[in-house]
Formats: structure tokens, C-alpha cells, sequence
């Protein structure tokens, strides 16, 4: 689903998680996999390494092993940077080489129509939520859209900034025409090249997909 957002130097590739098995994947990540103690947690995460394992191959024509952190992060073979997401049934990941991109975020998000509660209060700030509000037709997807574009941000800037922080630490501003949120990240301390991030979205039927690249 993001052939139509990802820049040819960002490899990625979507592995369904009935086509993927452990045996996909490198030894230290069947090693990981094993602290799992719930299946389709487990699977998951097997389907997100094999993900990553084809993305890496179409970059670079190798592929290594993908740590993961004690924040649960992924931890990128030297010299590469990627993101992981998965959904019910699918797993996505994005590889770049670190020459070209600092750092990347992906995300996923499946919209429903009647989600039960409202959670835009809790993930917008409040110019997010007059948007969101502003067209009572569209209030559901666009509160998917804020927070699958927050999901993606976070899995950009956590790796680098390494302290907890909430959905209020980011500012969207749709761009119309243009398939994208402009961000502003009001974290102090955050590398200038973090500040303020494109965050660029792709819709499947009833699926959202969020890209940051920076
Ligand atoms: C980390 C988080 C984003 C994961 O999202 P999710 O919807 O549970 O799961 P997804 O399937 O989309 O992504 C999971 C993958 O994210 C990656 N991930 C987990 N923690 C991460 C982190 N701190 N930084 C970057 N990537 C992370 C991992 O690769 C993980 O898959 P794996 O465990 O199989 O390797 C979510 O749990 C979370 O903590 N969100 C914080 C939300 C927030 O405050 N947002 C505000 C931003 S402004």
C-alpha cells in the first residue's frame, strides 16, 4: 500500500502473516521471538523481521538481523535505518541506509466505522480536534489519520530522543492536495533535524497508512 509515498531510496516491503514462518528469519531474531509468550503476538512479530528481512534484501541485496531494544525498538544492521508495523493480518517495514535518512517512521491503522469511543480528545491537540470536528462526515478518519501519523512520529523520534512522551508532544497541520500532515514536535532538546517532519499518508479502502522520512 505505500508504493504511491515511499521515495525510491526506501526499500519496503508488506508480508502477510499466513505467508511468513520463523523460518524467514536470521537466528538471533528466532531468539527474540521466543520472549513471546502470546501466538499472535509472536507471529507479529515474526511476519515484522520478515518484513524487514525482504525490504533489507531489495535496498541492499543482503539482509542481517534486526535487534530489538530494551524500549522495544527496533536496532538497525550498521548502517541502515527502518521502521516496523503490523496489523491484524499484515506486517509492513521500511529500510533506508543511514547516508541518506537520519531516521524513519511507519505506521498502520485500520478504520472503523464505529470504533466505540471517541479518542480524538485524548490523541489531538486542540487545533487537531477543531479539524477533526470541523466536518462531521469525515471525524472518524481523520481521527484515525491523527493518530496513525502520531503512531508514525513516535517510531521516528523515540529512537533518538530516548524519554517518554505523548500524543500532545506533536502538532499536525493537514496539507490539502498534498496527502500530508505538516508536524511540529514541541520536545525540548529534539535534534533541529526532528523539529518539524512531513508525515505523508496513504489510504487502502479502509486502511491508513502514515510514512515519516527524515
Ligand atoms: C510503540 C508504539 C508506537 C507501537 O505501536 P503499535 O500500534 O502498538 O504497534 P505497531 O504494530 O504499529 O508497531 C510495533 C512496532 O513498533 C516498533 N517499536 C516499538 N517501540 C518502538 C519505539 N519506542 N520506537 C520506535 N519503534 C518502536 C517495533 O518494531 C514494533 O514491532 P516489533 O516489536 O515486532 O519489533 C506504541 O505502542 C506506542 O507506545 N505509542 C506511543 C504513542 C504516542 O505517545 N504517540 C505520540 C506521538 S506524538
Amino acid at each position: 500500500m505505500f508504493s504511491a509515498i515511499v521515495p525510491d531510496n526506501i526499500a519496503f516491503h508488506c508480508a502477510h502473516l499466513d505467508d511468513v514462518n520463523i523460518g524467514d528469519l536470521h537466528i538471533e531474531e528466532r531468539q527474540l521471538s521466543s520472549a513471546f509468550s502470546h501466538d499472535g503476538r509472536k507471529n507479529a512479530f515474526i511476519a515484522g523481521r520478515a518484513a524487514a528481512r525482504q525490504a533489507q534484501l531489495k535496498l541492499t541485496g543482503a539482509s542481517a538481523p534486526v535487534g530489538r531494544d530494551v524500549e522495544r525498538y527496533p536496532i538497525w544492521p550498521d548502517g541502515l535505518v527502518g521502521s516496523i508495523t503490523h496489523t491484524e493480518n499484515t506486517a509492513c517495514a521500511v529500510v533506508a541506509k543511514a547516508s541518506d535518512y537520519l531516521t524513519l517512521g511507519i505506521d498502520v491503522e485500520t478504520y472503523q466505522e464505529n470504533p466505540g469511543i471517541d479518542v480524538s480528545r485524548r490523541i489531538a491537540t486542540e487545533d487537531e480536534y477543531l479539524w477533526i470536528h470541523s466536518d462531521p462526515e469525515k471525524k472518524r478518519e481523520r481521527t484515525i489519520q491523527v493518530f496513525c501519523a502520531k503512531e508514525a512520529l513516535f517510531k521516528a523520534i523515540y529512537p533518538h530522543y530516548e524519554k517518554p512522551f505523548g500524543f500532545q508532544a506533536a502538532e499536525l497541520s493537514w496539507l490539502d492536495g498534498e496527502s500530508k500532515f505538516q508536524s511540529t514536535i514541541l520536545l525540548n532538546g529534539i535534534d533541529p533535524a526532528l523539529c518539524s517532519l512531513d508525515v505523508h499518508m496513504v489510504r487502502q479502502e479502509n486502511t491508513f497508512g502514515a510514512l515519516v522520512y527524515a
